[in-house]
C-alpha cells in the first residue's frame, strides 16, 4: 500500500484530476477490498455514515454497486431520482448540495453535463462521486483497470482499442485512463465520432509522461491489429434523442465488434463493455431497433459477447469493489 497517497476529502469527478499513482492506489485498494469480501472479512467501520445517491439517468450496476458497497461497510443510503426530489426543478444544484452536505457524508451523482456534478462538488462540502455524466464515467474506469490487471497482471504496454462513439463518456474516459496508466489507446471509429481535439491534446500530454500513444483511425483492420483489449459501448447513450439512431447505425455499423475484429486482435485479446449491451433481441430497445432497421445485434455480436474472450461480467462485478474503494479512500481509509 502506498503511504504517500491520501485521498480523504477529495471528490471523484473525472480521472483527469488524479495522478497515475492515485489511480493505482484506488485499484489496489479495490483488489484488497474484493479479497476481503471473498474471504468473508467485513470492512464495516463506517457505521453512522450516510451517502446520498442521485440518479437523473437510470442504472443497474452503478446504483447497486454504491448501495451494496455502502451497506457492506455499515453505511446508510438514500436514493434520489429526479421525479421524487426537488433537484433541478424546484431547487438549484447549489442549494441541493448545501442541504445534502449538512446531512450526508458523501454524494453520488449520475446525470447529464459534467458541469452539474462539478457544481454539486463546489457547494457540498463533502466528497462527491461522479456515477456517469455525458462527458465522463470515472468509476467505470477503475473497474476496467482492475479487470485488466486481473486478466493480464499489468496494464503497462497493452493496446486498448475503443470502437464506437468516442466523443462520449466511455470513449473520453478510456482515452484518459490509457494515457495516464501506460496503455496505447486507439479510437477506431468514423471520423464524426473521434474525441474532441482539446481532450486528445490533453491526453497526448499524459501519454507523453507514460510513454504511450493515442491513435485515431477509421481503418478497422489496421486499428484493431494486435489489440490486447477491444472495448465498445452502446451507439446511442442515455439522454440522446431517438432520431440519432439512424445516423449512428449508418456510421458505426462498420465498427461493430464481431469475430473478424477479435480474430484480427491478438490471440490473447479480451473483449469488454461497460454494459448494458445490445447483442441480441432480448431487450426492448434491441427489438425496437430490429423492427425499424433490421439489425439483430448492434455494437457487439452475440458470438463475441458470449465468447471466452469476453470479460464483461468480471468488469460488472468489479464496479462494486472499485466503487467501495472510492468511498473508503475519500471518506478516510479505515480498512
Ligand atoms: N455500466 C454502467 O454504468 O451500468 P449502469 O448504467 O447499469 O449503472
Ligand atoms: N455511454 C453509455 C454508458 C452507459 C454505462 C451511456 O451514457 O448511456
Amino acid at each position: 500500500m502506498s503511504n504517500t497517497v491520501n485521498l480523504k476529502g477529495r471528490h471523484f469527478l473525472t480521472l483527469k484530476d488524479f495522478t497515475p499513482e492515485e489511480i493505482d492506489h484506488l485499484v489496489k485498494l479495490a483488489a484488497r477490498l474484493k479479497e476481503k469480501k471473498k474471504n468473508g472479512e467485513l470492512v464495516n467501520h463506517y457505521a453512522g455514515k450516510n451517502v446520498a445517491l442521485i440518479f437523473e439517468k437510470t442504472s443497474t450496476r452503478t446504483r447497486c454497486s454504491f448501495e451494496i458497497a455502502a451497506h457492506d461497510m455499515g453505511m446508510g443510503t438514500t436514493y434520489l431520482d429526479p421525479k421524487a426530489s426537488q433537484i433541478g426543478k424546484k431547487e438549484s444544484i447549489a442549494d441541493t448540495a448545501r442541504v445534502l452536505g449538512r446531512m450526508f457524508d458523501g454524494i453520488e451523482y449520475r446525470g447529464f453535463g459534467q458541469e452539474i456534478v462539478e457544481e454539486l462538488a463546489k457547494h457540498a462540502g463533502i466528497p462527491v462521486w461522479n456515477g456517469l455524466t455525458n462527458e465522463y464515467h470515472p468509476t467505470q474506469m477503475l473497474a476496467t483497470l482492475l479487470t485488466i490487471r486481473e486478466h493480464f497482471g499489468s496494464e503497462k504496454g497493452l493496446k486498448l482499442v475503443y470502437m464506437g462513439d468516442a466523443r462520449y463518456n466511455m470513449g473520453n474516459s478510456l482515452m484518459i485512463l490509457c494515457a495516464k496508466m501506460g496503455m496505447d489507446f486507439t479510437a477506431c471509429t468514423a471520423k464524426e465520432y473521434f474525441p474532441e481535439q482539446e481532450l486528445v491534446d490533453e491526453c497526448r500530454e499524459y501519454a507523453k509522461a507514460s510513454g504511450t500513444t493515442i491513435t485515431l483511425t477509421e481503418a478497422v483492420t489496421e486499428g484493431t491489429k494486435d489489440a490486447d483489449i477491444i472495448y465498445t459501448d452502446v451507439w446511442v447513450s442515455m439522454g440522446e434523442p431517438e432520431e440519432v439512431w439512424e445516423e449512428r447505425i449508418r456510421l458505426l455499423s462498420p465498427y461493430q465488434v464481431n469475430k473478424k475484429v477479435m480474430d484480427n486482435a491478438k490471440d490473447t485479446a479480451i473483449f469488454t463493455h461497460c454494459l448494458p449491451a445490445f447483442h441480441d433481441l432480448k431487450t426492448g430497445v434491441g427489438r425496437e431497433v430490429y423492427e425499424k432497421f433490421g439489425l439483430k445485434e448492434l455494437e457487439v455480436t452475440d458470438e463475441v459477447f458470449e465468447s471466452k474472450q469476453s470479460v464483461v461480467f468480471d468488469e460488472a462485478e468489479n464496479r462494486m469493489h472499485t466503487i467501495k474503494a472510492v468511498m473508503v479512500a475519500t471518506l478516510g481509509e479505515f480498512e
